[in-house]
């Protein structure tokens, strides 16, 4: 069978320019893309901007042009940060996108036609910033329990999605998958919160604006904005077009990559949509934790944020990968700070895979004019740092599915971590006093060499920039996953003079 997988990320809304938590979710989406890529998956990677609803209608109106001039504008700016954090999108699907549109309204055409949607009254409480409907026992204060802000009284003719009838196929649905909804703590919160207690149809069109995609059969209508955003992971494979090829190919998603807050769209709304579809189901939803700053979720609307290039530009595109990745555990929240991001790239970047790289290198010049080839003289002091490299694919992909990314990237921190004590231990400048050492000398700096290509290689998804370096910086041109377990007979010609992978910040 091919080995073929389909991540998304949420598609944003270009309500204003992205800040770090979007590059949180979209980092993670593409270093897992670029993970299944060298394992050899064809893989389809999907992000964009859900542009439409009342929202960003309004901000437009403020700003004097038409929301497809405001949405063009931050769309642009977008493309230009991804670009900026070396992300490996294979598309960039805008829901203003002209197959995105036709499909749209195909799709609800469908479910109309096969009565999962009919027309009613709706009245109730929206949030528009959320673009949520809620119900009176949903809110938080007479508040909007996800932003804290005020709700709307909306009153309209409205048409409506029959999710009570999909609720007992769900809720089994989950049942028997029960790795679809990841962490298992959202799992249980949607199976015990929302889908058993019963599930209200949800009204799917709007009247009171014009911001959207008019409904073809009752044109006063535009579909509701989540409606239109979800159906982007099937549209971007061509759901409704007629060559089918990537839609056999990649359908289900392997993998949806959300923020808590909208795991109740994904693992709700979305599979009942696709159910009355007849489509099958994605295999997994991932709802992870939100970078905070002092305690409260980095938001658009609160401003509390810099613009995330400023870090680029200040500590380099993978020094902000890896600390986003490496400080937010699996499914939980974590702190974004520029103090914390400083000492994590002196403490990991810099003090140990930097300092190793150029450690090692430094001696190989030193002691064999920078040439190194295996000479086998294999002592027991060597084996917890070989046996680690054994098996360090084999952990790493296990982590991967499991989503487990910061735990990635701590392992292989572990692994150049062993590598700094196996040098204070093997004490290569001591052996190189003594004659009759110097292939000891060797195997030890080719022990350690093997284990920086190893890791690097593993680390390439993660950081692609300074990984390239690396290679480099070692000329190893043994770079690909199935070269990422430990080679005898390689030839090192390392650098004369290297710059450092990483300088440390005062
Ligand atoms: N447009 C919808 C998603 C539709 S998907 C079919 C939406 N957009 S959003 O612009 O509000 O972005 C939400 C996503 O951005 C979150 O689910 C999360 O992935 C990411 N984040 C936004 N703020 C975040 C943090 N402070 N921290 C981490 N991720 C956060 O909802």
């Amino acid at each position: 069978m091919d080995k073929k997988f389909y991540i998304t990320t949420p598609i944003y809304y270009p309500s204003a320019n992205f800040h770090i938590g979007h590059c949180y979710s979209t980092i993670i989406a593409d270093s897992i893309a670029r993970y299944k890529r060298l394992d050899g998956y064809d893989t389809f990677f999907l992000t964009g901007s859900d542009e439409h609803g009342q929202k960003i209608e309004k901000k437009a109106q403020e700003a004097g042009i038409t929301p497809k001039e405001y949405v063009d504008k931050i769309v642009e700016n977008a493309k230009d940060l991804w670009e900026q954090l070396d992300i490996s999108y294979d598309r960039f699907i805008r829901t203003t996108d002209a197959d995105h549109v036709k499909c749209v309204q195909e799709i609800f055409k469908k479910l109309y036609d096969k009565k999962d949607i009919y027309k009613g009254e709706y009245q109730g409480l929206y949030c528009t910033p959320c673009e949520s409907f809620w119900t009176e026992t949903q809110l938080v204060d007479g508040k909007c329990p996800d932003c804290g802000r005020e709700v709307q009284l909306v009153k309209e003719e409205a048409y409506f999605l029959k999710l009570s009838n999909y609720q007992k196929q769900l809720e089994k649905f989950i049942e028997e998958h029960p790795d679809f909804i990841q962490p298992e703590s959202r799992k249980n919160e949607m199976l015990n919160n929302f889908i058993r207690p019963g599930l209200e149809d949800l009204c799917v069109s709007r009247t009171s604006f014009k911001w959207g995609i008019p409904v073809t059969f009752d044109p006063n209508h535009v579909v509701y904005v989540w409606i239109d955003a979800l159906s982007n992971y099937l549209t971007a494979l061509g759901y409704c077009s007629n060559d089918t090829r990537m839609m056999e190919k990649y359908w289900p998603a392997d993998l949806h990559i959300v923020g808590k807050e909208i795991v109740r769209f994904h693992t709700i709304v979305w599979p009942i949509m696709l159910m009355a579809l007849d489509l099958p189901l994605p295999k997994k939803v991932f709802g992870h934790g939100w970078l905070i700053i002092d305690g409260g979720k980095i938001s658009k609307s609160l401003g509390n944020y810099k613009d995330p290039r400023e870090y680029i530009a200040k500590y380099g595109r993978d020094a902000v990968r890896y600390y986003v990745l490496r400080e937010i555990p699996f499914g939980n929240d974590g702190n974004f700070s520029e103090e914390a991001l400083v000492s994590r790239i002196n403490s990991d970047l810099a003090n140990i895979w930097g300092n190793l790289v150029n450690r090692t290198v430094g001696m190989a010049n030193k002691y064999f004019d920078g040439k190194i080839t295996n000479k086998g003289v294999i002592q027991e002091i060597d084996m917890p740092l070989l046996k680690e490299l054994d098996e360090l694919k084999i952990n790493t992909d296990k982590l991967i599915d499991e989503l487990q990314i910061s735990k990635v990237l701590e392992l292989i921190f572990d692994v150049l971590r062993l590598c700094n004590k196996y040098i204070d231990e093997t004490t290569p400048w001591a052996l190189a006093k003594d004659e009759n050492q110097l292939e000891r000398l060797e195997t030890v700096l080719y022990n350690i060499l093997e284990a920086i290509r190893i890791t690097n290689i593993l680390l390439r998804p993660f950081m692609p920039t300074s990984t390239e370096k690396v290679i480099a910086t070692i000329h190893s041109d043994k770079n690909e996953f199935s070269d990422s377990h430990f080679l005898n007979d390689l030839t090192y010609i390392v650098d004369k003079t290297p710059s450092p992978l990483f300088e440390r910040i005062q």
